[in-house]
């Protein structure tokens, strides 16, 4: 029987109280038609002409479609998928891991890598900072040194800061998790500016194994951090052009640093992939009109505005005034009007040359880069590489290159020419690319895009035009390393309306999250077509269903997926983000926030790993051998109130866990006890 009395969202559900919701934000007000989510799958299996026989039946009518039959048919026979027990929720400050695995802390926030290895203390300044691990580690791969699986360089993604954290000479102050302390006259210190764009960006570390299994970081000339400073090149059809005409670049070829890196990619010549997500932020415009590709992403129109208020800085030097785009000179080379116009871009980093400069790559979209995910390299076929935007709405993009890859000669360069296409998902199962090019999809002059360049520093707007599928928050992508189905997390989406739902996205108020999958037409990722399906529906037990129709239990409940990731024998690891003001209401009772472990073929998923408290869980890489596996700890004790930091007291002191510290974000190293592969 359905259920027809379990709503999604019953009429005195407060949507106010909920995570999402905030000032000037509408009110939902269309209660009278909230069909559940069984509701939406029966409507989709009785269009795909399943036999229909209740609730259970339906649901798994829609789960056991053609995609997961195929993945059956095709997965590779591999050792044990999961050989552990799941590890149930958690609120203790503390990393749980399965029987028979360890924990290990690496690399927390401050520690020293590079130049004079200057030694953690809570105020280090500026420039120390610039030496050390930065803050909220986020995406990292491991690039072994001779396909070593205990030595290599580690290189990781710092998203964004918690400053009252940051900076040792507030502590006391009564400061939430966002403030940054003015001085008087609305300017911010310079060296705190400083600080905290060192503190973002990414690190590149080696670090190596001892007998037992235990990581340390090495002193080493590779080692090295890039920062929201450094001088970085524009490649691609927006080089050169005049949106990114500015004073430090007249001729559109440079700008300055990279912010708010999410999740990452890496290529098989050796480069690491860094992906510029929630970066409009950091700025602020306060023109009377701002231009489309500033107000499309959100650019902030307040003096105050800009995330940390870095344009503020007491000195008023450029690399900091930059944060404000307002057309305060006679023309574009003269100001910083164009400076968003660098950002919101993948940045591929050569973590084999201290030198190197690092590269947007612009034909891959500017937008609210989550993270990059390639499909499978064949020699002879282009490159393809899928990229998700994490904001309400926004939509699941893919590049495939002009040019074949080629083993001996493809490198970074083979990502500046190609097509960008935003995908459309039907309510059927079908989808199509829509090509985001000059004269496809309604992208002609006459509806605004110039020129390629016009379309993708304006990403978004070309998407809308071509009429792609707004999601539920497009995260972290994956491709199946054996089948080549391409999986992408859609964390949650409190502001969809009953009247804007559809099948790819299948609730209203979606405050849990869901996994979707697909398979290009032909298993040729080029192809313009695909057939999509749902993996995995998040929630608690009367909300939720897995591949089998199952609905999850207390062994592996979760919410808000985020970061996944396959390792190389086909386990998909999931991590949760529940944000980090948000565990209350319905979303109080996932614990904290973990990683999960998914059978790609059988739907399984089991519970691996919870984090401490405030937290949440990203970033995802494995050694060679599959026997050491990092994942990130970012945010702890992000949910420490403005009074309880005042008088000290954090909600968590992970890792150091003596009462008073400060917590760090940190890489956790997962090993197995006398060895063995993570999972099996
Ligand atoms: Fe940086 Fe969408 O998480
Ligand atoms: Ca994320
Ligand atoms: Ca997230």
């Amino acid at each position: 029987m359905k259920d027809t009395t379990d709503h999604i969202v019953d009429p005195s559900y407060d949507f106010t109280a909920q995570p999402g919701f905030e000032h000037g934000d509408e009110r939902p007000s269309n209660f009278s038609r909230n069909p559940t989510f069984y509701d939406v799958v029966e409507a989709r299996v009785s269009r795909r002409g399943v036999l229909a026989g209740g609730l259970s039946a339906a649901v798994t009518g829609l789960f056991a479609g053609g995609v997961s039959l195929l993945a059956a048919k095709k997965a590779s026979a591999a050792p044990a998928m999961m050989g552990f027990e799941p590890v149930m929720m958690s609120t203790a400050d503390a990393i749980t891991v399965p029987e028979g695995y360890t924990a290990q802390v690496l690399v927390p926030w401050g520690t020293p890598i590079s130049g004079d290895m200057p030694a953690f203390r809570p105020d280090n300044t500026g420039a120390e900072q610039g030496h050390q691990i930065g803050m909220h580690h986020d995406g990292m791969h491991f690039f072994p040194v001779d396909g070593s699986s205990t030595d290599g360089y580690l290189v990781l993604n710092h998203e964004y800061i918690e400053p009252r954290y940051l900076h040792g000479s507030w502590a006391g102050m009564e400061l939430d998790g966002d403030t940054v302390v003015y001085t008087g006259d609305d300017t911010r210190a310079d060296d705190e500016v400083l600080k905290e764009m060192n503190a973002h960006g990414v690190s590149i570390v080696r670090v190596t194994a001892d007998a037992d299994g235990t990581w340390s970081v090495v002193a080493d000339p590779l080692n090295r951090r890039v920062t929201a400073l450094t001088p970085m090149e524009i490649t691609g059809p927006v080089r050169g052009s005049a949106h990114v005409v500015t004073k430090f670049s007249p001729d559109g070829t440079m700008t300055r640093g990279t912010i708010n890196n999410c999740a990452n990619g890496f290529t098989p010549w050796g480069t690491y992939l860094t992906c510029e997500e929630n970066w409009a932020g950091y700025f602020t415009n306060t023109d009377a009109e701002q231009p489309r590709e500033h107000a499309r992403f959100g650019v902030s129109d307040e003096a105050r505005g800009g995330r940390y208020g870095w344009h503020l800085a007491a000195g008023g030097a450029e690399e900091y005034t930059r944060f404000n785009a307002a057309a305060t000179g006679a023309s574009a080379s003269e100001d910083y009007r164009n400076e968003p116009n660098t950002f919101g871009y993948v940045v591929e980093i050569d973590p084999r040359d201290p030198e190197s400069v690092p590269v947007k790559r612009t034909h891959l979209g500017r937008f609210a880069h989550e993270g990059v995910v390639f499909g499978p390299f064949a020699a002879g076929a282009p490159i393809v590489a899928y990229a998700g935007d994490d904001s309400r709405f926004e939509y699941i993009y893919k590049f495939v290159s002009s040019a074949a890859y080629d083993p001996e000669t493809t490198d970074g360069t083979i990502l500046d020419e190609g097509t960008l296409y935003a995908a459309r998902f039907n309510d059927d199962g079908s989808g199509e690319w829509l090509a985001l090019a000059p004269g496809e999809n309604g992208l002609t002059p006459e509806n605004g895009f110039a020129d390629l360049a016009d379309i993708l520093v304006n990403t978004r707007l070309a998407a809308d035009t071509a009429g792609a599928t707004k999601m539920d928050r497009p995260e972290w992508g994956a491709v199946h390393p054996q089948t080549g189905e391409v999986y992408f997390a859609l964390t949650n989406n409190s502001r969809r309306i009953q009247a804007e739902v559809n099948m790819a996205n299948p609730r209203a108020l979606n405050e849990w999250g869901h996994i979707i999958k697909w398979t290009e037409a032909g298993d040729d990722h080029a192809a313009t077509t695909f057939a999509w399906d749902l993996f995995v529906v998040a929630g608690d037990e009367k909300r939720s269903a897995t591949l089998t129709g199952q609905p999850l239990d207390d062994t592996n409940a979760f919410a808000c997926p985020d970061g996944i990731s396959f390792d190389q024998d086909g386990r998909l690891w999931i991590q949760t983000d529940i944000g980090e003001d948000a565990q209350v209401g319905s979303l109080a009772d996932f614990g904290n926030n973990a990683m999960l472990c998914a059978d790609p073929v059988t739907g399984e998923i089991r519970r691996f790993l919870t984090g401490p408290l405030g937290q949440e869980i990203t970033g995802w890489t494995e050694t060679p051998d599959g026997q050491t596996m990092f994942i990130n700890v970012q945010h702890p004790g992000g949910t420490t109130t403005a009074e309880d930091f005042a008088a000290g007291t954090f909600t968590s002191n992970w890792p150091d866990a003596t009462a008073g510290a400060k917590p760090r974000s940190s890489t956790v190293v997962v090993r197995k006890t006398g060895g063995g592969v993570i999972g099996s």
